[in-house]
């Protein structure tokens, strides 16, 4: 048994699903650097009050399930929950107001949160999000969750996922609303659940998305935020629809959808699992045009999302999706003596350099053992240097599957492998600045 164990709500990326996450990223940085994105990431922790003023005091992350902690001076400090507040603070900190606008910004992080862990639910995950800052039109909407709806097509999940969007109106609609929602819910306190009762003196407006029955079958009585929209955030979320449209991407429209971080306006947008609906959303996102003036700086519109990454290689596992990789072994070295590993060693090193995955462990007694040791590693070919060998200046070359053997020159080994192993399955460094 093994002394420790993660905590709780945690899990280690074991090699097998790095496979997925590298293969995610991939998807991802395509499509955001295609459509002008460029990658930032802010720190794993913040002043508490960015997460506080940003997502809002009374919301269900910040009230329950945020990790906070004091450093040796006392400072409160949060782990981040979630990226926006962050990459808005980061923003104004380094004056991006100034770049051309819509500042395009994309990140690939860990987050934190103290949820219940269930499946799909964790302390620690990771997101994959956008965020478009300084636009307002609603061209800019449908972009962005476009690139959302290619990102899941490109997996080929697509089909497992509805879209659903609202629109939660400008700061002014949302107040009167909310004064609507408070004088309908009056005299029925007792009928709702102890969260919503907890929520109608904070966000009345969480009441809509509830999952307990009698709190859902009193919301779809209560007043429609439609009757309270000014033309111009009808206008705004019409246009939306539209450019949907245009881009063949369907949606549902839901009442209910409100989020559950306060700096959300105008739009917003989740994608649900068709057969779980709301419970498990893969990702999700909306407008936040208030959030960048709240953090001090001009009033600045900003749209942006982020997907559950764990979420999406749960689905894509289900979806029995293969994913690529370049983690193939092609040659496990052998040797006896020390004169054979000094020539071992050098062989890897010219094979690495060549681009040939190869190991050789050469910690092992005898032969025997290391063909066993090639043999558990799977790899398709061995290379054996014993004393002859040495003597001779050759190796000997195994094929591992028919136990075939050839006495090859030692100066010719790394050409002969190649030719074995194949020019498509080298995994050189043409990346490298020269
Ligand atoms: P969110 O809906 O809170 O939005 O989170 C986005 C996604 O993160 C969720 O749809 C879900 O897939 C994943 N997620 C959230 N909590 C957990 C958890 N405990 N375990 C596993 N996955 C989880 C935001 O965070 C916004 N910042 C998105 C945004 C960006 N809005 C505007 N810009």
């Amino acid at each position: 048994m093994a002394k420790f164990q993660t905590p709780r709500g945690t899990f280690d990326i074991l090699p097998e699903d790095h496979v997925y996450y590298s293969y995610l990223k991939k998807v991802c940085r395509h499509r955001f650097r295609q459509s002008g994105f460029r990658r930032i990431s802010t720190p794993i922790f913040e002043d508490s009050e960015v997460f506080r003023q940003g997502l809002g005091d009374t919301t269900d992350i910040i009230s329950k399930e945020t990790y906070d902690l004091q450093d040796k001076k006392g400072r409160n400090l949060t782990l981040k929950p979630e990226g926006t507040a962050g990459v808005v603070r980061a923003y104004l900190e380094h004056n991006m107001d100034s770049l051309p606008k819509p500042t395009l910004l994309y990140y690939l992080e860990p987050h934190f949160r103290y949820d219940r862990p269930q499946r799909g639910r964790f302390r620690q995950f990771h997101q994959f999000g956008i965020e478009a800052i300084g636009e307002s039109d609603p061209s800019i909407d449908a972009q962005v969750i476009y690139i959302l709806h290619k990102i899941l097509t490109d997996l080929t999940i697509r089909d497992r996922f509805a879209l659903q969007i609202n629109t939660l109106g400008n700061k002014e609609d949302r107040k009167e609303y909310r004064e609507a929602l408070l004088s309908y819910y009056i005299g029925k306190e007792r009928n709702l659940c102890d969260d919503c009762r907890e929520r109608l003196k904070k966000n009345p407006l969480r009441l809509l998305d509830c999952k307990n029955e009698d709190c859902q079958i009193l919301a779809s009585l209560a007043p429609k935020f439609e009757d309270y929209l000014s033309d111009e955030s009808k206008q705004h979320y019409q246009d939306v629809k539209d450019f949907l449209d245009e881009l063949g991407i369907e949606y549902q429209e839901n009442a209910q959808l409100v989020r559950g971080l306060d700096y959300y306006t105008h739009t917003v947008f989740e994608f649900w699992d068709k057969t779980e609906g709301a419970q498990n959303a893969i990702g999700g996102g909306g407008r936040y045009d208030g959030l960048v003036e709240m953090f001090g700086g001009n009033p600045t519109p900003a749209i942006g999302w982020a997907i559950g990454v764990e979420r999406v290689i749960n689905h894509m596992k289900e979806a029995g999706i293969k994913v690529q990789n370049k983690n193939h072994l092609e040659v496990f070295i052998a040797g006896l003596g020390k004169v054979a590993k000094q020539k071992c060693l050098k062989l890897l090193a010219d094979l690495h350099d060549r681009g040939v995955q190869s190991i050789g462990a050469l910690g092992k007694p005898s032969m025997k053992d290391q063909l066993r040791q090639a043999d558990r590693f799977g790899t398709p070919f061995a290379v054996i240097i014993g004393e002859i060998e040495v003597k001779e200046g050759t190796a000997i070359l195994r094929d591992m599957a028919t136990g075939e053997q050839e006495v090859v020159p030692y100066e010719d080994l790394v050409d002969v492998i190649i030719e074995c192993v194949g020019e498509d399955n080298l995994d050189t460094a043409d990346f490298l600045v020269k």
